[in-house]
């Protein structure tokens, strides 16, 4: 992790939630605006943000200075779902999606996430981590200053600790520009080894990988989904998650409608993700019981498949946070401003609405709204500074990107 720092950014528009938990239904929409604004972070974490001339800094300490030129300053994004370290890519798969053939039969033929973890059982752990730097880059350069990252591409537990080994070396390292989460993602898929004995895969999960994954991952995911794990294999696998300690997060309702939602809601799951296709009955229970709903529009986008109801999660008073899964299959894109874009174009989100998806739900969906997502004293000094002084130009532009800073802990990255 990298070393925090002493910075003062003036004359910027303060644009940020405010809180530190999960902002729900119409609340999502209230953003504060503090024109002619200062924000002080020292040793890391903001001491000061509020109108620049009534600015207090802490007596004998250096700070860096960084001049905003009037644009607006946002809280650092949080990319709450990526699948970062993988080995190989998988292009002939994309064509052979948009000839016609389905995400799922290319997976049931063994290709799919099956190939993706035959390369990544074959790259060695530092080859995985230089990998994860080149996407690392491009993210920070977006504003995203806080990624999660799941392993899943191991499905054996050498190779699924090799992955959470690479987390860990970019979580750690000084040198990287963001800080990093991990999720144990074991059961993304059942391995080629263990076809027709799904039972048993989870028995050896549960056994060898959730031990070996303690301390290494701060949550557990799983891929619930018709043909995969299925809502009595889910159930049984987060439970023994759960009991051993770690968050909970799933992959649901994506490709059908299998009760995901309702299963994270019943599993005081932290999130469910995609919910493509989740049930009104799943919207409701989530938003019962706070569960945060992570939409990621560009996966829905790159396998043609319509968008999540983001409308009816915030209608109904549940909290939507905003992330890109990029990964090697269903969705090769870690694009802030395109999913930016699609947010507002395609889910009929505010441009509020959106921010709050990307900062503080975001850290929500990582259990950390307490630490980072608003620009409040006492939260790390995740701060983005666009090109402009409107934030309404982030999706007007479409699919470009504003930022003109990233500060992560009170480093300038960018
Ligand atoms: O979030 N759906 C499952 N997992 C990933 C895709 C993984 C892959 O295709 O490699 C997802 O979409
Ligand atoms: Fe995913």
């Amino acid at each position: 992790m990298m070393a925090d720092s002493n910075l003062i950014i003036r004359n910027v528009k303060v644009v940020t939630p405010k809180g530190d938990s999960a902002r729900r239904g119409s609340t999502m929409s209230e953003l504060s605006v503090t024109e002619d604004a200062s924000i002080v972070i020292t040793d890391g974490v903001i001491t000061y943000v509020g109108p620049s001339d009534d600015i207090r800094i802490e007596a004998d300490v250096d700070y860096n200075i960084l001049d905003g030129e009037g644009n607006v300053a946002l809280p650092g994004f949080v990319d709450s779902h990526t699948h970062l370290i993988f080995g190989g890519f998988r292009p002939d798969e994309f064509e052979w999606r948009l000839k016609g053939d389905s995400y799922m039969s290319i997976m049931e033929r063994g290709g799919g996430i099956q190939s993706t973890v035959n390369a990544t059982r074959g790259e060695s752990l530092e080859a995985l981590v230089e990998k994860a730097r080149w996407f690392i880059d491009r993210m920070v350069d977006m504003g995203v200053t806080t990624v999660e990252a799941k392993s899943g591409y191991g499905l054996d537990t050498e190779s699924e600790m090799k992955m959470l080994d690479a987390i860990d070396t970019l979580a750690r390292d000084e040198e990287t520009p963001l800080s990093v989460v991990a999720t144990f993602l074991g059961a993304h898929a059942v391995p080629k080894e263990y076809k027709g004995r799904t039972s048993e895969y989870i028995d050896l999960m549960i056994r060898e990988m959730l031990p070996a994954a303690k301390g290494k991952a701060k949550f557990c995911d799983i891929f619930t989904e018709k043909n995969v794990f299925e809502i009595e294999d889910s159930r049984r696998f987060l439970t023994a998650a759960r009991d051993a300690g770690f968050k909970l997060k799933l992959h649901a309702d994506e490709i059908v409608t299998l009760g995901g939602a309702e299963l994270a809601a019943e599993m005081d799951a932290v999130s469910a993700d995609h919910l493509l296709h989740v049930s009104d009955e799943g919207v409701r229970r989530m938003a019962e019981k706070g569960t945060v709903a992570t939409l990621l529009p560009l996966t829905a986008f790159a396998l043609k498949e319509p968008f999540a109801p983001a409308r009816k999660f915030i209608d109904a008073g549940a909290a939507v946070a905003l992330a890109t899964d990029l990964n090697p299959g269903s969705c090769f894109s870690g694009s802030i401003p395109l999913t930016i874009a699609l947010a507002c174009i395609y889910m009929n989100m505010s441009i509020e609405e959106t921010i709050t998806a990307l900062t503080i739900n975001g850290a929500a969906a990582l259990d950390m709204a307490g630490e980072t997502g608003s620009l409040e004293i006492g939260k790390r000094g995740d701060v983005v500074i666009l090109e402009f002084d409107n934030f309404r130009m982030l999706p007007y532009y479409v699919g470009m990107n504003c930022v003109r800073n990233t500060v992560s802990r009170g480093r300038l990255v960018k």
